[in-house]
């Protein structure tokens, strides 16, 4: 079978190298794609977004499966696209990705079915939110509703910064339409798990969990990025915790979007933060997490396809998922003064020191073929992630192996897994 992945970083390389794992599939495609995933796919030169575009090349290619990893794609309807002109995809149909593509939604479909969140108010007008933040409790949280590329969430210790926050989203509209309604949340505190999940529309299989690290520098000092580096198992992701999120959060969901009349396909990626009053949701999205795919595809024993086609036919019961009883930690490698000025085109060496190397893994999220040869082209270039028997060596592996790599301008967290070894 021919397959085709949707999408351009280290996601998509991750979804990239578990696909090539499958036996049913004999040739792979992904658009747009990148350097790397230049290595095992042949990249297609079509933008994410160009959905009729995407349509046309999968029919005429006869692909068999689409994979839509990036969640513009989902959120603008892709899957609706592809599904009326008979091709199977992979991923929520619009009516669905509405989990991910508005938090105002989200935060009302777990209030509707007592799913656990924070407390919360969703604002169309900005006078009426910065009349609300008057006798709201601080820190608080604010929310653009929209995508924001991971960054329209602000965390605000006083009044002054939520007011500023609430102009800066509805008014300067720093984030487009995104910030047309916005949510105030309560803020709460623990540690956070994010736990992506197959879906057939009816039922649930959680992954094992993962932990990511958002903010740029060691210590989460920093300003939030798309994500420095993920570890797989988290400690804090007990049977316990495991038990209550699939009896008070998973199928809850499954089921509100099923009674929702917006039957969730695809993988569901549940940010939880494990508070003192229990997990709660922190928030939804319609797609693996980016690094979180990084450490947990690696470490599936299933054959992807195999679980995709079973969420598609709405036979994920029959599937018995399982993982390595080991760990994984991925080490992002970005260009230093991500997310804010960095420059690229820096050449990239030491590639060829993962040649045949089992249990590494060197993704590409911003990377480009020239020339010369593959040179940065983002801010986040890399991630790379080494496997282990535990978590401790794990993470030695993935310390050891980013130090293979060199660029001009290399930056890392060096703390990735670091409190829980
Ligand atoms: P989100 O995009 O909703 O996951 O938010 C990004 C990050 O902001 C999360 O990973 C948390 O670290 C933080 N955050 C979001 N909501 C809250 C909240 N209600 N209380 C405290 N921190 C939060
Ligand atoms: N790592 C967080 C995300 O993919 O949204």
């Amino acid at each position: 079978m021919k397959v085709l992945i949707v999408g351009s970083g280290g996601r998509e390389h991750a979804i990239v190298a578990s696909v090539a794992k499958s036996s049913q599939v004999n040739k792979i495609y992904c658009a747009p794609g990148n350097a790397g995933i230049g290595q095992i796919a042949e990249c297609v030169d079509i933008g994410a977004m160009e959905f009729e575009k995407l349509a046309d090349f999968a029919e005429k290619n006869e692909i068999g499966l689409t994979i839509i990893g990036m969640d513009d794609p989902l959120v603008g309807g892709v899957v609706d696209v592809f599904e009326k002109r008979g091709l199977r995809v992979f991923g929520p149909r619009k009516n669905a990705a509405i989990i991910e593509g508005s938090k105002a939604f989200s935060k009302d479909l777990m209030k509707k079915y007592g799913i656990p969140t924070a407390a919360y108010e969703n604002f169309t007008n900005p006078e009426e939110a910065l009349a609300y933040l008057e006798t709201a409790k601080m820190p608080i949280v604010l929310k653009a509703d929209g995508l924001a590329l991971g960054k329209g969430v602000l965390i605000c210790n006083t009044l002054e910064e939520a007011k500023t926050g609430v102009r800066t989203l509805m008014l300067d509209k720093q984030f487009g339409d995104a910030g047309n309604t916005i949510v105030i949340e309560e803020f709460i505190t623990g540690p956070e798990v994010s736990v992506l999940c197959y879906c057939d529309g009816t039922h649930i299989k959680p992954m094992t969990s993962a932990q990511d690290h958002k903010r740029a520098k060691d210590g989460d000092k920093g300003l939030n990025t798309g994500g420095m580096g993920t570890f797989s198992p988290t400690p804090f992701y007990t049977e316990d915790v495991k038990k209550f999120c699939e009896e008070k959060i998973y199928q809850p969901t499954m089921d509100a979007m099923k009674a929702e009349g917006r039957d969730f396909v695809g993988i569901l990626f549940v940010g939880l933060m494990l508070t003192e009053d229990g997990p709660k949701v922190l928030e939804y999205n319609a797609r693996f997490g980016d690094p979180e795919a990084q450490v947990v595809l690696p470490r599936m024993k299933n054959d992807v396809i195999e679980v995709m086609n079973a969420c598609i036919d709405g036979k994920l019961d029959t599937v018995d998922l399982q993982f390595e009883d080991n760990a994984a930690v991925c080490v992002v490698l970005a260009s230093d003064g991500y997310p804010e000025h960095y420059e690229k085109g820096k050449l990239i060496t030491g590639f060829e020191n993962f040649e045949g190397k089992e249990d590494y893994y060197v993704f590409h999220a911003g990377t480009k073929q020239t020339e010369e040869g593959i040179v940065t082209n983002g801010g986040r270039v890399l991630g790379v992630t080494a496997k282990g028997a535990s978590l401790k060596e794990a993470r030695k592996n993935a310390y050891e192996a980013v130090e293979l790599i060199h660029f001009e301008n290399k930056y890392m967290r060096t703390d990735i897994g670091k409190e829980l070894v």
